[in-house]
C-alpha cells in the first residue's frame, strides 16, 4: 500500500507511537476549542478519531488522507463503542483527494428513516455506510464457502446461457427480442433447471454453479426479478447424497457468516410439517404448535364443529389478556381473509375455566378434553379451526406465525428439510388436471407409483425444499430420467405427446440417449445471507436491487426505447390503453 499504511478501523493501542498515514471520506466533525477540530475518518473497515487544526477546510464525505502519529486518548474520552476508541491520530497533514457536495442523507447515521427510495436512488452513498459494508462482505464470504464446498465435494462449475427458449411451466419469463429475427424471442433463465439435466445426461456427474436467474414476478421482502442462486445436480445420487451436498455447503456458508457452526439439518415430512405447523416452510424456533382436535368433537352439538373434516388449534400462551374484543375481531377477520369460515377463541380464565361466547355449546367433557390436548394453562388464549384439512392446517399456521414468530435476527438457526411434497398440488380450474406441485419432472416416490391414476392427489414425491427460520431457502427434486415414466406425468397432466414435444421438444429427446438417475437441488443466496445476516428483506443483501414496483431509482431502468431501436427488432409498442 502506498497511499495509507493502515486501514482506519484497524488501529489500536499498539500502533501508538507510530506515524501512520489513512485514507477514507470524513464523517462527523466536532469542533475542540480554538484551534483543533475532531474528525471521523471512514473507510470499509470502521472510523478513527483524527485530531486536525481547525483551519482545515474538510467537510462530510470529502476525501482525505491523513498522516500523524497515534496517541491515546485522554482519559474520559475513550470510545468503547468503536474497535479504535482508544486511539486517536494526531499531529496530523491533511491532503484533500477529493472534496464531497453535501450528501442527500447522514452517512454514519442509522438510515431507519431515510426513505428506500432515496436509499436506492444514491445507492453508491447508502452501500458506504457500515451495515451495507457488512451485509456485502457477509454475502462474499458465503460465496466463497459455497465454491470452496462444492469444489472440495467434486462438483464441476459449469455456465449455462442466459438467453434460452421460453418454456411454458412455472413463473412468468422476461423475454428479449431477436433482432435477427423479428418476432421470435429469447427467455432469460428461470433457473438453469433443463440445462443442468441435460448435463447429467452429458456424463458432466456433479454440476454447480452460482447461478443468476430472473423472474417476472411480484416482488416482495424475499423476492426480487434477479436472484442468485446455488444450483447442483448430480448423477447415481438419491435424496440422502443430495441433502448431504447441499446440507454442506449450506452449513460451510452460514459458518463462513456467523463465525458459529450450525447444528445439522433436520428433517421432516411435508405431512408432518403441515399437521405440526400449518406450514410447508415452518419456524422451528417456537412451540404453539398446531394441535388435531376433531376426535373430540366427533358428536359435538356445536354447529360450527360438527362434521367438520378437520378441527385443529393453537394455544397461544399467556397472551389472553392481550386480546380485548377489538384484537379478536381483527384475529378472526384475519382468518377468514386466510380462508377460514370462521375462528374460535377463548381464553382460559385464572381458575382455569373457558371463557368465549361459543363455550355454552360446548359439553364439559369437550371442554375439558380441549384444554389437556391444548396444554391450556390459566392466561393462554385458544384458537380453534374447523375446515378441511388443508384449511384448518394453513389457516392456524399462519395465525401461529403472525402471534409468535420471532425476528429474523433472533436465533437460533434451525435448518430442516422438508421432503415428501406432495406430487400434485389442487387442479386446474379450467382443464381439471392435476397441477405439478414442483415441476412435471419431479420423480414420483416409488411406493406411490401405483396409485398415480387412481389417486393422484395422494401420491409423494421425491421433492424437497430446504426451510431456516420460516423462509424457504431452496427447493429440489430426484428427476424423472425414464421417457415412459415422463410421459405418463405429461398424460396426468392433460399434455399430450404432440405438445410435450412442441413444448418441451428440445429436453425430451436428449432422455433417449442415455440419461442417468439424477436429481438436484438450488437455494436462493441472496435469501440465506439476508436470514444470516439478520435482515428481513433481501433488497438489504443486494448491492442493487429493484424497488418492490421493480424500477431502480439510480439508473431509472426500466427506461422507454428510442424508436428505431424499436424498429431494429421488429416492434411496436401498444398505446397504454389497449394493452392486454
Ligand atoms: P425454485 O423455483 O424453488 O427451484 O427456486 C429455488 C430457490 O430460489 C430462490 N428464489 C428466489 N429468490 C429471490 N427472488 C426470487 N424471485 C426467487 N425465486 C426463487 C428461493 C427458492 O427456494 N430449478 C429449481 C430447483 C431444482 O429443482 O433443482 C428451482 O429453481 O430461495
Ligand atoms: P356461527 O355458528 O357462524 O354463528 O359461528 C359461531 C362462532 O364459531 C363464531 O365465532 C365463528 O367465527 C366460529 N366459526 C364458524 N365457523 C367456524 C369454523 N369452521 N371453524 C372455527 N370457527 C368457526
Amino acid at each position: 500500500m502506498t497511499m495509507r499504511t493502515h486501514y482506519c478501523g484497524a488501529l489500536r493501542t499498539e500502533h501508538i507511537g507510530q506515524t501512520v498515514s489513512v485514507c477514507g471520506w470524513v464523517g462527523k466533525r466536532r469542533e475542540h476549542g480554538e484551534h483543533l477540530a475532531f474528525v471521523d475518518l471512514r473507510d470499509h473497515t470502521g472510523i478513527v478519531q483524527v485530531v486536525v487544526d481547525n483551519l482545515v477546510d474538510v467537510r462530510a464525505e470529502y476525501v482525505v488522507r491523513v498522516t500523524g502519529v497515534v496517541r491515546a486518548r485522554p482519559d474520559g474520552t475513550i470510545n468503547d463503542k468503536i474497535g479504535t476508541g482508544d486511539v486517536e491520530v494526531g499531529d496530523c497533514t491533511v491532503e484533500i483527494l477529493n472534496s464531497a457536495e453535501p450528501p442527500p442523507f447522514p452517512i454514519d447515521a442509522r438510515a431507519d428513516n431515510v426513505a428506500e427510495n432515496t436509499r436506492l436512488q444514491f445507492r453508491y452513498l447508502d452501500l458506504r455506510r457500515e451495515r451495507m459494508q457488512r451485509n456485502l462482505r457477509l454475502r462474499s464470504a458465503v460465496n466463497s464457502a459455497i465454491r470452496r464446498s462444492m469444489e472440495d465435494q467434486g462438483f464441476v462449475e459449469i455456465e449455462t446461457p442466459m438467453l434460452v427458449p421460453s418454456t411454458p411451466e412455472g413463473a412468468r419469463e422476461f423475454l428479449v427480442p431477436s433482432r435477427k429475427d423479428p418476432g421470435s424471442f429469447y427467455a432469460l433463465p428461470q433457473s438453469p433447471q433443463l440445462f443442468k439435466q441435460l448435463l447429467m445426461v452429458a456424463g458432466c456427474d456433479k454440476y454447480f454453479q452460482i447461478a443468476r436467474c430472473l423472474r417476472d414476478e411480484d416482488l416482495r421482502a424475499d423476492r426480487q426479478y434477479e436472484f442468485m442462486q446455488l444450483d447442483a445436480e448430480m448423477s447415481f445420487a438419491d435424496q440422502d447424497d443430495i441433502h448431504e451436498a447441499i446440507g454442506a455447503a449450506v452449513l460451510a456458508a452460514a459458518e463462513a457468516a456467523t463465525g458459529v457452526r450450525p447444528d445439522p439439518i433436520e428433517k421432516m415430512t411435508w405431512f408432518e410439517a403441515m399437521e405440526r405447523f400449518g406450514v410447508d416452510k415452518p419456524d422451528l424456533r417456537f412451540g404453539m404448535e398446531l394441535t388435531e382436535l376433531t376426535h373430540i368433537f366427533a358428536g359435538t352439538e356445536f354447529k360450527a364443529f360438527a362434521g367438520a373434516a378437520a378441527i385443529k388449534g393453537i394455544c397461544v400462551p399467556g397472551r389472553a389478556e392481550e386480546f380485548g374484543r377489538n384484537k379478536l375481531d381483527q384475529l378472526t377477520d384475519r382468518a377468514k381473509s386466510l380462508g377460514a369460515k370462521g375462528l374460535v377463541w377463548m381464553k382460559v380464565s385464572a381458575q382455569g375455566v373457558l371463557e368465549a361466547p361459543v363455550a355454552k355449546f360446548l359439553s364439559e367433557r369437550e371442554q375439558s378434553d380441549l384444554k389437556e390436548r391444548l396444554g391450556a394453562e390459566p392466561g393462554d388464549l385458544l384458537l380453534i379451526v374447523a375446515d378441511s384439512w388443508t384449511n384448518a392446517c394453513e389457516v392456524l399456521g399462519q395465525l401461529r406465525n403472525d402471534l409468535g414468530r420471532p425476528p429474523v435476527h433472533e436465533g437460533p438457526y434451525r435448518y430442516v428439510w422438508i421432503v415428501d411434497f406432495p406430487l400434485f398440488v389442487g387442479v386446474d380450474p379450467v382443464t381439471g388436471t392435476p397441477r405439478p406441485g414442483h415441476h412435471p419432472f419431479t420423480q414420483p416416490h416409488p411406493d406411490d407409483l401405483e396409485k398415480m391414476e387412481t389417486d393422484p392427489m395422494s401420491v409423494r414425491s421425491q421433492a424437497y425444499d430446504l426451510v431456516l427460520n420460516g423462509w424457504e431457502l431452496g427447493s429440489g427434486s430426484i428427476r424423472i430420467h425414464q421417457p415412459e415414466l415422463q410421459s405418463r406425468i405429461f398424460g396426468l397432466l392433460g399434455i399430450s405427446e404432440e405438445e410435450a414435444n412442441k413444448r418441451f421438444g428440445f429436453f425430451l429427446t436428449p432422455f433417449k440417449y442415455g440419461a442417468p438417475p439424477h436429481g438436484g437441488f438450488a437455494f436462493g443466496i441472496d435469501r440465506l445471507v439476508a436470514v444470516l445476516a439478520g435482515e428481513e428483506n433481501i433488497r438489504e443483501v443486494i448491492a442493487f436491487p429493484k424497488t418492490q414496483s421493480g424500477t431502480d431509482p439510480m439508473t431509472n431502468a426500466p427506461t422507454p426505447v428510442a424508436a428505431s431501436q424499436l424498429y431494429d427488432l421488429g416492434l411496436r409498442v401498444l398505446p397504454p390503453a389497449t394493452k392486454d
